[in-house]
């Protein structure tokens, strides 16, 4: 049985085939140490993931690569712009849709700092711009807010809130894991003082990379300390960047692949990239209002969102419609609570949980028509079961 995946919000599956030829050839042509010594094959490595800062800049509109940190994966750069950047007694705005990459870290914050947390909920189909300016207070040190939600694909109107941070001067942290390579980001256009996001999603790298971008006039400290490969002589935490946020050894293969990942999206186009996945969201929910007892959540059919589709059978537990949806029919979706507890009380699902398909670029129409002949097999079983 061939799969079909439908959890690209996870991590995206498949990749383009450089992807693992550019991680297979930076193991067996230049495994070296990055930054860490002037020969040949360390000298390769360094270039590699130089050009694919480069690139990262290009695709976000980053002024300086240097301005952007390579890291394990979203979670690390959430945690490293919010760690680094608040103290006691500051105040965070967020919102009800962060994954708990954005929440944990700022409820540690609360308990260990005493950082004070606002959380902005949304309406059916939006946030309300109001909302965010409202709860502005004198200690606001940071917005946060996720670009797209992993539970309902419901896209946050990030210029405006970008325009309303730079106004009231406070730093502004998107987390573009649901986003990255697949909505356009221009950080200077968005106001966007700190962009964490994966390589493993929508820029199509393997797992283990991610960055966070910071802009270069904001002050953060660092989450790691240790060697970096430069200023070796000090004691303390080099101030040049990357270097002061890049401790220890990078992840050369991975960091190799992704630039592969980037260059795919650079090449395609995110607008191409965003019309393929808009296509197959919009034939899904289509498909799905067919179809009765299948509830959806998040906002209304012909609002903008990202590829990624939260539902439940009525009568079904999500857990065993994802397990029967991957062991009979090859589909593999994800059930639960996708890491987003306040998200699912806001979309009314907290006791129940749903099951979550999420589109990357190489999944196809016929594959969502499958999806629906065994949606409809599975609730016939049900009715005579
Ligand atoms: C909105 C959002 N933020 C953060 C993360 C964490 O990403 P990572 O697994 O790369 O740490 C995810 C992962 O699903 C996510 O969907």
């Amino acid at each position: 049985m061939d799969i079909i995946y439908f959890d690209n919000a996870a991590s995206s599956w498949p990749k383009p085939r450089l992807v693992s030829q550019k991680v297979a050839e930076a193991i067996q042509e230049y495994g070296a140490n990055p930054g860490r010594g002037g020969h040949q094959l360390s000298m390769r490595a360094s270039k590699v993931i130089y050009k694919t800062r480069v690139k990262l800049a290009q695709l976000f509109g980053i002024q300086n690569p240097n301005d952007i940190f390579f890291t394990m994966n979203a979670t690390m750069s959430l945690n490293m712009a919010i760690k680094g950047l608040l103290k006691n007694g500051d105040h965070v705005i967020t919102t009800t849709l962060e994954h708990n990459s954005v929440r944990r870290p700022l409820e540690y914050m609360k308990k260990v700092h005493g950082v004070e947390i606002t959380y902005i909920k949304p309406e059916k189909n939006g946030f309300i711009i109001e909302e965010f300016k409202k709860a502005i207070k004198q200690n606001t040190r940071l917005i946060a807010v996720s670009h797209a939600s992993n539970l309902t694909g419901m896209i946050a109107p990030i210029k405006e809130i970008g325009l309303m941070a730079r106004e009231y001067n406070i730093p502004f942290l998107v987390d573009g894991s649901q986003s990255v390579g697949i909505l356009p980001i221009d950080v200077k256009e968005m106001n966007i003082s700190l962009l964490g996001f994966p390589g493993h999603k929508g820029l199509y790298g393997p797992q283990g990379t991610g960055a966070l971008y910071v802009h270069p006039d904001l002050q953060l400290e660092p989450l790691l300390h240790g060697g970096t490969g430069s200023h070796s002589e000090l004691i303390e935490q080099p101030e040049t960047r990357p270097d002061r946020f890049e401790s220890g050894t990078l992840n050369t293969p991975g960091i190799a692949g992704l630039l592969a990942g980037v260059e795919f999206v650079l090449n395609l186009g995110v607008e191409e990239i965003r019309n393929k996945e808009w296509e197959l969201t919009t034939y899904t929910l289509s498909k799905f209002e067919d179809l009765p007892g299948v509830e959806v959540y998040g906002p209304n059919r012909e609002k903008e969102r990202v590829a990624v589709i939260s539902f439940n059978l009525i009568g079904m537990d999500a857990s065993e419609v994802a397990y029967i949806l991957d062991q009979e029919y090859g589909i593999a979706v994800r059930s639960g609570f996708h890491c987003t507890p306040l998200g699912h009380e806001t979309s009314g699902t907290a006791e129940t949980g749903a099951v979550r398909i999420s589109y990357g670029y190489f999944n196809t129409k016929e594959q969502v028509d499958q999806l629906i002949i065994a949606i409809r097999d599975i609730q016939e079983a049900m009715l005579e079961g």
